[in-house]
């Protein structure tokens, strides 16, 4: 497979084909990410959750994205990497912005980053993108603002707010970013704003009508154990952690019950060698 740049992901966008990115938190989930011809590779703040078991996506640390980042990118041959930059890492100006994504580039080896936020990120967009890092924008609901918002609420469901996402995701647009995704929008306003974008929309939870789709793998996977809340825009095409639980207990009982390991999982030593062993 040929490797996707940002101009592979241009030219998918301008013939009409959507792009496909899935996270990835470590090697092996980007491995198979990428064999499975994902067209982009995000190692999303949501790790916080789903890798480290923590609340929410406030608590995780650069150092620690750039670890999961490291990981990721050793195992990315084709797909477009992308990092997410935490809470906390951004915000403060433009310039901290700048020395993130740099650190995202050069210890995380990822070949993009991306950063929460509309209107009120579009100079720090700027400055990013004129550092020759290449930033994905997300509009709509931004997980890392849920105390400011009250909690994962759908957004653009008032004129007010669809309008309010259609001109974060220009003002993105306008200040340098590759692509936007679009984070739990009504599926009609996510395909209007879709349409008046010169750049491809990466949907999550906002339908069918934008340029690209993006899922966490362990949600989509399921990798997960039973009873775990799940949004309702996510499909699970998998059952891997009732895959993991059945070979982890069947080692568990033949362990238990000497059936493994058998002779064919044992190295032989010659007979005579043994006899003056065991003598
Ligand atoms: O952190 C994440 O996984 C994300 C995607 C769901 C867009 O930001
Ligand atoms: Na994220």
């Amino acid at each position: 497979r040929k490797k996707v740049t940002i101009g592979t992901l241009r030219s998918m966008h301008k013939r009409g084909e959507p792009i496909t990115m899935i996270t990835a938190h470590d090697f092996p989930s980007a491995h198979v990410a990428d064999a499975a011809g994902m067209d982009m590779i995000l190692v999303g703040d949501s790790l916080a959750m789903v890798a480290l078991g923590m609340e929410d996506t406030s608590e995780v640390l650069v150092e620690e994205m750039l670890l999961h980042c490291r990981s990721v990118a050793r195992a990315t041959k084709a797909a477009f990497t992308v990092g997410d930059l935490p809470m906390g890492s951004y915000e403060i100006a433009p310039a901290q912005a700048v020395e993130t994504a740099i650190r995202f580039i050069k210890e995380g080896r990822v070949q993009s980053i991306k950063l929460e936020g509309g209107k009120e990120m579009a100079p720090t967009i700027e400055r990013i993108t004129s550092a020759g890092i290449p930033v994905l924008g997300h509009v709509g609901l931004n997980p890392q603002r849920q105390n400011a918002l009250g909690g994962f609420r759908v957004q653009g469901k008032t004129f007010a707010g669809a309008k309010k996402v259609l001109e974060d995701a220009l003002a993105v647009q306008e200040a340098g970013c590759f692509a936007v995704v679009l984070e739990a929008v009504p599926a009609e306003v996510a395909a209007i704003v879709t349409e008046k974008l010169s750049i491809p929309t990466i949907g999550i939870g906002a339908g069918n009508g934008c340029s690209g789709q993006v899922l966490v793998q362990v949600d989509m996977t399921g990798n997960f154990p039973p009873g775990r809340f799940l949004p309702k825009f996510v499909k699970k095409y998998g059952d891997v952690w009732s895959e993991s639980l059945k070979a982890i207990e069947s080692y568990r009982d033949e362990v238990k019950s000497r059936q493994y390991p058998a002779p064919e999982h044992t190295y032989p030593i010659p007979q005579q060698e043994l006899e003056a062993f065991a003598a």
